[in-house]
């Protein structure tokens, strides 16, 4: 399969990619030990062990645990590098990473401590290696709109470090309906929205991220394909999915690699991209995920383009920059 060789030269952007999911069990260990924080794992092979789940809860459970031992702005510099890192392996050029504060401020660590030490190790990714990003704030969808609004505060003195603002965590039960009066308001203190939605909530919630919260794009969204009418607005708005392969797979969306609907959005004209997710916990980067998908899915070189394209199309880089990719991808 020499088209396959492409996956891991050809320049992509990455748009659904969790900072807190990189968190690699080696370097888990690592910050835990210098933090004099205790582990319920013995080893990492043990931690890795665990890394068995059933749905999204079950993942979520153990990716919050993980990330309580970062605690000073140096743990949340590595656990970034340690990432962008691995962009540049993959030739991911450029990526918009969400974080999720909450997490974080719940312990009592500073909105800045985590902010500004993922925000150092961007700034130097640029520097030393030219890798683009952006920043987008989550919400925790499973607390409530009061903590979203005091979080969504926070952010405010951060404008020029956080372009968008998403919703993440546990999705059935807890609509983007919830959220609507805190996407409104940072719609109006100019951030640009995203939602979570259709991972494993039901397509209504798809409806409801583009009525009620204006999102630019739907984070996985896969379910998308059980409406006809939500197909039809998604194609001709030119909505983008950001789908997650591996992670479908690791928390049961769908059965194995061969069932994933990706390559049937594909072909019925949606703006699709491939993205990581939780890389550490869901069994690989993003070249991994181009990769798998390929197999299983039998996709050819123009489908392999098409998607490293739509993820510059569908990013929040500028027409210019946007344009620049797209045509270095042509001459492939
Ligand atoms: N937080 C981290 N990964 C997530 C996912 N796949 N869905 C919802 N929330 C998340
Ligand atoms: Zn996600």
């Amino acid at each position: 399969m020499k088209h396959l060789d492409i996956i891991k030269k050809i320049p992509k952007a990455e748009l659904h990619l969790h900072i807190e999911g990189t968190f690699e069990p080696e370097l888990l260990f690592e910050i835990a030990t210098r933090n004099k924080i205790p582990l319920r794992f013995k080893s990492v092979e043990e931690l890795r062990e665990a890394y068995n789940f059933h749905n999204l809860q079950s993942f979520l459970d153990i990716y919050y645990e993980g990330a309580n031992v970062l605690i000073e702005e140096r743990d949340f510099y590595d656990l970034t590098m340690a990432y962008l890192k691995r962009c540049r392996e993959d030739n991911v050029v450029h990526t918009e990473i969400f974080f999720d504060p909450q997490t974080h401020t719940s312990r009592g660590i500073l909105f800045e401590t985590c902010l500004n030490g993922i925000h150092k190790a961007l700034k130097d990714a640029q520097e030393e290696w030219g890798i683009t990003s952006h920043l987008i704030m989550c919400f925790l969808r499973h607390l409530s709109e009061d903590e979203a609004f005091k979080t969504l505060n926070e952010a405010l003195p951060f404008k020029d470090k956080i372009l968008a603002v998403g919703l993440d965590s546990s999705e059935v039960g807890h609509p983007p309906s919830k959220f609507e009066r805190v996407f409104k308001r940072a719609q109006a203190e100019g951030f640009l929205t995203v939602a979570h939605a259709g991972e494993e909530g039901p397509a209504e919630y798809i409806w409801e991220a583009l009525d009620l919260l204006s999102i630019k794009r739907i984070d996985h969204g896969v379910r998308a394909i059980e409406d006809d009418k939500l197909m039809e607005r998604i194609i001709q708005e030119k909505i983008p999915l950001t789908v997650c392969p591996l992670s479908n797979i690791k928390l049961c969306v769908f059965k194995q690699m061969a069932d994933h609907n990706l390559k049937k959005l594909l072909s019925r004209g949606v703006m699709v991209t491939i993205n990581s997710d939780d890389p550490a916990y869901f069994g690989g980067y993003a070249g991994q995920n181009y990769l798998e998908a390929a197999l299983a899915l039998e996709l050819d070189e123009e489908e392999i383009k098409t998607l490293a394209m739509n993820s510059f199309a569908a990013s929040f880089l500028s027409e210019e920059i946007k344009n620049h990719w797209i045509q270095e991808i042509n001459k492939w």
